[in-house]
């Protein structure tokens, strides 16, 4: 767990979903970097469409990246529609891209994705929390906050799957990368949330993929799934504070709107 302050309680929450050279993941990421910046960052001024995934070495290898193919977004305390507080640290694993070669950079003992992500100890010295794309070669002109003592454990992961059309990427190709990270995550035991990004953007038909996705049988209903737009906002808070109850195993959960409930009534 974080750390607790008073009486609130702290989860350490990792997003994660398809990531990787744009063979892997077509033209466009899923939108996770999007999802946490929302998240982490709420103010309008402070959301960027632009994140990055193909990197310098010297970028790599700076204090944010820190030779690590996840990122630390920080901090942040949010409420429940109950006024319950919670306090977040998220982590987003991602894969970073070597802008010379165009292929993943080697950290240690590197294995796929679909595995890699689901980690539940992770260790960083000195990483710097991630603000945006520009800080990267500029860090000391930026906030500068610590993961502190170089460690997290994550306590639940927000898995994202995309349901707008990217070119160069199938739906089948996300399906199949999709159902071997959520394979991996339930063996974690962790509560895991099923987010749709993009929302804003939809394609129905892998909307209802990703209902499929969540109602196979091996994972007896135990995936909850919640309809995402970082871009406008809509559900973002939700999805984090849902997992949150989850981990709490909170009696009570706040109530999921479906995506265009949740945007009439912002
Ligand atoms: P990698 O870390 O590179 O694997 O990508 P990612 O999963 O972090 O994706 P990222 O958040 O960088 O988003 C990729 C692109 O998707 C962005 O350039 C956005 O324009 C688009 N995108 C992200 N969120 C949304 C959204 O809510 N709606 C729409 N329409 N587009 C979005
Ligand atoms: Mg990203």
């Amino acid at each position: 767990m974080a750390k607790k302050s008073e009486n609130m309680r702290g989860f350490n929450v990792a997003v994660v979903g398809l990531s990787g050279t744009e063979k892997d993941k077509g033209q466009a990421g899923v939108g996770k970097s999007c999802l946490c910046n929302r998240f982490m960052r709420s103010l309008a001024d402070d959301y960027s469409v632009d994140h990055i995934s193909v990197l310098s070495q010297t970028d790599f290898s700076g204090r944010v990246v820190n030779n690590d193919h996840f990122l630390y977004w920080g901090e942040v305390t949010k409420s429940s529609e109950e006024g319950i507080e919670f306090l977040f640290q998220v982590i987003e694993q991602t894969e970073f891209i070597d802008d010379a070669s165009f292929q993943p950079f080697k950290g240690s003992k590197m294995e796929p994705y679909v595995k890699r992500c689901s980690a539940t100890k992770l260790t960083s010295a000195e990483k710097l929390m991630y603000i945006c794309k520009n800080q990267l070669g500029i860090e000391k002109e930026y906030e500068q906050k610590v993961l502190p003592d170089g460690k997290i454990n994550i306590d639940g992961f927000l898995c994202v799957f995309d349901v707008s059309d990217v070119p160069c990427r199938t739906i089948e190709k996300q399906v199949e990368i999709v159902t071997g990270i959520l394979n991996n995550l339930v063996k974690t035991k962790k509560p895991v949330v099923l987010v749709t990004t993009k929302n804003d953007d939809a394609n129905e038909s892998y909307v209802k993929e990703a209902e499929r996705l969540v109602s196979k049988k091996e994972y007896k209903g135990a995936i909850l799934l919640i309809e995402t737009s970082a871009h406008e906002n809509i559900n973002v808070d939700l999805a984090f504070i849902i997992l949150a109850q989850l981990i709490d195993r909170t009696k009570g959960r706040t109530k999921i709107l479906p995506f265009l409930e949740a945007a009439k009534i912002r």
